[in-house]
């Protein structure tokens, strides 16, 4: 159950834990991007896999980005509690993509401003990066569960082409994203700290919904045919 944050009065003045602040001061932009009419579409099974590969292959971009950055701040013994390297997506992605028979694209327009923010923000103001790894991974650990189960129901992906998706490693979920709050809530950031955050979290969500309404418009390429698609991508493999 959400309850209604005005944020930015809020960290000043209460303890109220980050993780909470993260998610209520950013409830209605998940909302938005839930609602997007691309990932609406694709999880009704309105578009194909071509769709979902030319998503696919703007995330390969992002999280190489995001993987990329992680390792320089674990370097820097920076937050290592919450950048597990077992999250890292970025070569299942692209293995990913070639089982579904997709091809690597170039980065779109709203992906080079994602990813150069991620570079920005590792660089100048590391507890930004957070909302990055937050808005993704832990979005990875919820919502991308269940996008992946549309994948195989709505259009035949087997679970060796959803590899992406698959977080086994981390053993259960919802232990594994109640441990990653309470490390969010261990932080301890001051308070402009935390009000950077927050508004970083909302940018993250601001990227993402520009890359759906990218895919949406058709200004991402798809990648070409479903012709080379093996059969065992296609098999019927429950993925969770
Ligand atoms: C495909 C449509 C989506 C569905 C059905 C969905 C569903 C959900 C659900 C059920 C949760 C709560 C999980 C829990 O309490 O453990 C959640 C959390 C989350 N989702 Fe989504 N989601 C979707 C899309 C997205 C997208 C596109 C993003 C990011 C761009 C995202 C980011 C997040 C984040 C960061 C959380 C964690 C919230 C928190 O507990 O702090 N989700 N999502």
């Amino acid at each position: 159950m959400y309850t209604s944050i005005d944020s930015g009065a809020f960290v000043t003045t209460t303890p109220h834990p980050l993780a909470d602040l993260m998610r209520e001061s950013s409830k209605a932009d998940h909302e938005d991007a839930e609602n997007s009419s691309f990932i609406a579409d694709l999880m009704s099974g309105g578009l194909s896999l071509d769709h979902y590969c030319a998503l696919l292959a703007q995330y390969a971009h992002l999280y190489t980005a995001l993987e990329s950055s992680a390792a320089i701040l674990r370097s820097q013994q920076r937050f290592t509690q919450l950048l597990d390297p077992r999250l890292d997506r970025s070569a299942l992605i692209l293995a990913d993509l070639d089982l579904l028979g997709g091809t690597p694209a170039e980065q779109s327009p709203a992906i080079v401003k994602y990813v150069s923010r991620i570079h920005q923000v590792t660089a100048e103001a590391p507890h930004r990066y957070l909302a990055h790894h937050y808005v993704r991974y832990l979005g990875d650990l919820s919502g991308g569960q269940i996008l992946a189960r549309k994948m195989q129901q709505n259009y035949g992906a087997g679970a060796a082409a959803l590899s992406a998706w698959d977080f086994s490693a981390l053993g259960k979920l919802k232990p594994y994203k109640d441990q990653y709050r309470e490390s969010l809530n261990q932080l301890r950031l001051n308070p402009q700290h935390t009000a950077e955050l927050l508004d970083e979290v909302r940018l993250a969500f601001g990227f993402n919904k520009a890359l759906f309404h990218e895919l949406a418009e058709g200004t991402v390429s798809t990648p070409e045919s479903t012709a080379k698609r093996a059969a065992p991508v296609l098999a019927e493999v429950d993925v969770a």
